[in-house]
């Protein structure tokens, strides 16, 4: 049975100051009117039910998790008592589903990203689940567009199947966040893919896996999943190594196949992506909440208060409008935001 795994334990810093560390992306809204983690849910939720899906998450976003996803079970939201990045995160839920299924299958999303063709999305995983029950772990694989250094980058080999309407490949190479002359190295060399982070693979050989690269780590798992005591948990977390599972295990694995596809996604990763999510109108000025701008072009308003903003001859600039802060950012300066939120969280 195929079990999905919600990742989310963002951290809060580039969509800031709409999203913080108490209310990180994953739960901004979207057009729709959804959470992202709710999108999320609701993508796979033909692939998994609900009794079937679990979210892993810091504990002090947990309660919030809850409320935005009313129908998972408290049981499977697994509670962190601090972030120690993706690799302990799925390890330990693959040790929770693996107690109760041995032979599971797990897809892994993140709350945070988004993606627009679904079909495809069910396609791939659906061809994905076939390989990870003959032991791979699956990856999917974006068509690269820039020389983006936030991202892995795979290298793909031979074909090793296909159906659903997509080919599996063989992976020569997994390289997590190159350096930019290396990444537009890959964009160039034409057989790269960017890793999604949604994986596809069986409780088992995921396990196999972290025994194999990360031993310490499985062995303080296996610890916790088995221990009667509530205080394991708080007492052997701190000590986890805190790694993504791209560096951890990606990198190392030579049991990696991908499945590229495209699925509309975007991981959202600055203003300038949050705010393409919204409708433009014919200036190209997309604002969400109250604005009356005149001659403006290219424009992300997001007003988060009652009151009105009004704008004039603004172009290529991003205004977040929140009751105790406005910030007012080029678009070509989108990623420094990460600097003002983390300079204002110094603040005394
Ligand atoms: N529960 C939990 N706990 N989740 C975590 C933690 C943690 O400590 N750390 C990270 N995550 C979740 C994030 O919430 C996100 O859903 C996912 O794991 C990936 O973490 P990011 O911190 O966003 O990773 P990244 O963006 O630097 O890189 C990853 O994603 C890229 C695609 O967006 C890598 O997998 C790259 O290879 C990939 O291209
Ligand atoms: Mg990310």
């Amino acid at each position: 049975h195929l079990n999905a795994v919600i990742l989310a334990g963002g951290s809060g810093t580039r969509l800031w100051p709409l999203s913080t560390p108490s209310f990180p992306k994953q739960f901004l809204p979207l057009p729709s009117g959804h959470s992202m983690i709710q999108e999320t849910l609701a993508r796979v939720a033909d692939l998994a039910s609900p009794a079937q899906s679990w979210v892993v998450t810091g504990r002090s976003m947990a309660d919030l998790v809850q409320e935005h996803l009313p129908s998972i079970s408290a049981t499977h939201i697994l509670r962190e008592p601090m972030g120690r990045n993706s690799a302990p995160a799925i390890a330990w839920a693959a040790a929770t589903v693996a107690r109760q299924d041995p032979d599971a299958i797990m897809a892994i999303f993140s709350a945070d990203a988004v993606i627009t063709e679904v079909d495809a999305l069910h396609q791939t995983l659906k061809l994905g689940y076939q390989l990870a029950e003959q032991g791979k772990l699956v990856t999917i694989g974006i068509n690269p567009t820039s020389p983006e250094t936030g991202y892995g980058y795979i290298r793909y080999a031979q074909k090793i199947s296909e159906g659903f309407g997509y080919q599996a490949y063989q992976v020569e190479r997994f390289v997590e966040k190159p350096n930019l002359a290396t990444a537009q190295s890959y964009l160039d060399d034409g057989h790269y893919v960017w890793n999604a982070g949604i994986f596809i693979w069986s409780v088992k050989t995921i396990l196999a896996e972290l025994n194999e690269h990360l031993p310490e780590m499985a062995h303080t798992l296996h610890q916790i999943v088995n221990s009667n005591d509530p205080n394991t948990l708080e007492a052997l977390w701190p000590t986890l190594q805190s790694i993504s599972i791209d560096y951890g295990i990606l990198e190392k694995s030579h049991n990696l196949t991908v499945i590229p596809a495209h699925l509309g996604w975007n991981d959202v990763g600055n203003w300038e992506q949050y705010g393409a999510l919204f409708p433009s109108d014919e200036q190209g000025i997309r604002a969400v909440g109250e604005h009356t701008g005149f001659g403006s072009q290219n424009v992300i308003i997001y007003n988060n208060t009652s009151r009105r903003v009004y704008t004039v001859g603004l172009e290529d600039v991003v205004v977040v409008e929140m009751e105790d802060m406005t910030v007012i950012c080029h678009k070509t300066q989108v990623q420094r935001v990460k600097e003002l939120s983390e300079h204002h969280h110094k603040q005394p």
